[in-house]
C-alpha cells in the first residue's frame, strides 16, 4: 500500500493506493480530501501541487473511494476539479447536508468577516459539489453508517466522529442556510466553524498487519469518546496528526494511546495558525519518552534534528508492506 501526503500546504489531500484484483487496472484508489483552491497557497518555492494536478501528474485515472473528512476550505475546496475530471464510484463523507440545501448557494455579504467569508465559500463548494455528485450519479456513504470498508488486504475502520457531535455540527450547518441577518449569519458560521474540526471522519487503515490513523482536523477533545470506549482502538504504526499539529491537535494520553513510530504532520511550511507549532511536538517527545519517531512533514518544514531535509516536494510517500515501512520525498 502506498499513501502520499501532498503538499497542498495548510490543507491537506491524501492518495491511497492497494493492489486489489477486483479493481479497476487492480488497484484500488482512496484519496481523502482535495485541500485548498486558493491561488495564494500555491505560490513560493516549497513544491506546492493542487490536489488534482497531481493526481493528473501521478495517472490517476479512477477513484473508487473518495473521502471527504470536513467542511473547510483548505480540505474542501480542491474536491471540486477532481469530481469533474476523474470518473469517482463512491463518496464518503461524514457530514450530510438536507437534500434542501444541496446545490443552494449563500451569497457573500461584505458584513462577514474574513475567516467567515472563507468559511462560506467552503460551506458553497460543498452543496455545489454534493449536487455535482447527485447530477454524476455518484454513490454516496455516510461516514459513520458504514463502520468498515474493505479493499482487498485493506480494511478501514471508522472510529469518529462522535454521532452525537457529528448531529450537532450537520444541523448547525443547515441553519446557515435560513439565518437571515448579516449578524446571525456570522454567528451561525463562527459557531460552526469551531466544532467543525471535531465532525473530521477518524479512519483507521489495516494492511497486512501494519495500522495508519487518519484523522482529518480532529484534535485531542475529539478523541475522548474513544479513549473512554477503548483506547486500544487507537493504537496506530503511523499516525497523521490532526488540525495540522496546532497545540491543540494532541495531549500526551492520546499520543501514548496510538504510541506510533511514525508521525506525519500536514503544516504549511511558515507555520501558519500555530501549525506544526512547537508546544505540539514538545507533548509528543514528552508522551513517547525516549521511543524513537520519524517525523514527517509535507511541505519541507524545518523542525530541528527531526527533519532537517526542507528540500522543495510535492509531497511524501509512504511504503506499507508487512513488517516494514518506507517513505520518500516526492520531488517537484
Ligand atoms: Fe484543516
Amino acid at each position: 500500500m502506498e499513501i502520499t501526503f501532498i503538499n497542498v500546504g495548510y490543507g491537506e489531500s491524501i492518495l491511497i493506493t492497494a493492489d486489489d484484483p477486483e479493481r479497476e487496472e487492480g488497484q484500488f484508489v482512496m484519496v481523502i480530501d482535495g485541500g485548498s483552491m486558493m491561488d495564494s497557497e500555491y505560490t513560493g518555492e516549497s513544491g506546492r501541487i493542487r490536489s488534482y494536478d497531481f493526481l493528473k501528474k501521478a495517472g490517476i485515472s479512477h477513484i473508487d473511494l473518495l473521502v471527504f473528512s470536513h467542511v473547510h476550505e483548505d480540505h474542501t475546496s480542491g474536491l471540486t476539479p477532481i469530481i469533474e475530471n476523474i470518473p469517482v464510484r463512491k463518496f464518503w463523507t461524514s457530514i450530510r447536508l438536507s437534500p434542501e440545501n444541496v446545490g443552494k448557494r449563500i451569497e457573500h455579504t461584505d458584513s462577514l468577516t474574513e475567516t467567515n467569508r472563507k468559511a462560506l465559500s467552503s460551506i458553497n463548494d460543498y452543496s455545489r459539489l454534493m449536487k455535482e455528485l447527485d447530477n454524476r450519479d455518484i454513490t454516496i456513504l455516510d461516514g459513520i453508517k458504514p463502520d468498515y470498508f474493505r479493499a482487498g488486504d485493506l480494511v478501514i475502520d471508522v472510529l469518529g466522529p462522535d454521532p452525537d457531535h457529528k448531529k450537532t455540527v450537520e444541523a448547525s450547518l443547515d441553519r446557515i442556510f435560513t439565518e437571515g441577518s448579516a449578524e446571525a449569519l456570522n454567528n451561525a458560521i463562527s459557531e460552526m466553524t469551531e466544532s467543525m474540526n471535531n465532525a473530521s471522519l477518524i479512519l483507521r487503515l489495516k494492511y497486512k498487519g501494519q495500522t495508519v490513523l487518519l484523522c482529518g482536523d480532529t484534535n485531542a477533545k475529539g478523541f475522548r469518546h474513544i479513549i473512554q470506549k477503548n483506547a486500544n482502538l487507537l493504537r496506530a504504526d503511523v499516525y497523521k496528526i490532526g488540525h495540522h499539529g496546532q497545540p491543540d491537535s494532541v495531549s500526551k494520553e492520546l499520543v501514548r494511546a496510538v504510541d506510533p513510530s511514525v508521525i506525519v504532520c500536514c503544516a504549511s511550511n511558515d507555520h501558519r495558525s500555530n501549525s506544526s507549532s512547537e508546544t505540539t511536538f514538545e507533548t509528543i517527545r514528552e508522551a513517547m519518552k525516549d521511543q524513537p519517531v520519524t517525523y514527517l512533514f509535507h511541505d519541507g518544514l524545518y523542525m530541528d534534528e527531526w527533519n532537517p531535509d526542507t528540500s522543495p516536494r510535492n509531497g511524501i510517500r509512504l511504503y506499507i508492506e508487512e513488517n516494514k515501512i518506507d517513505w520518500e520525498i516526492i520531488m517537484p
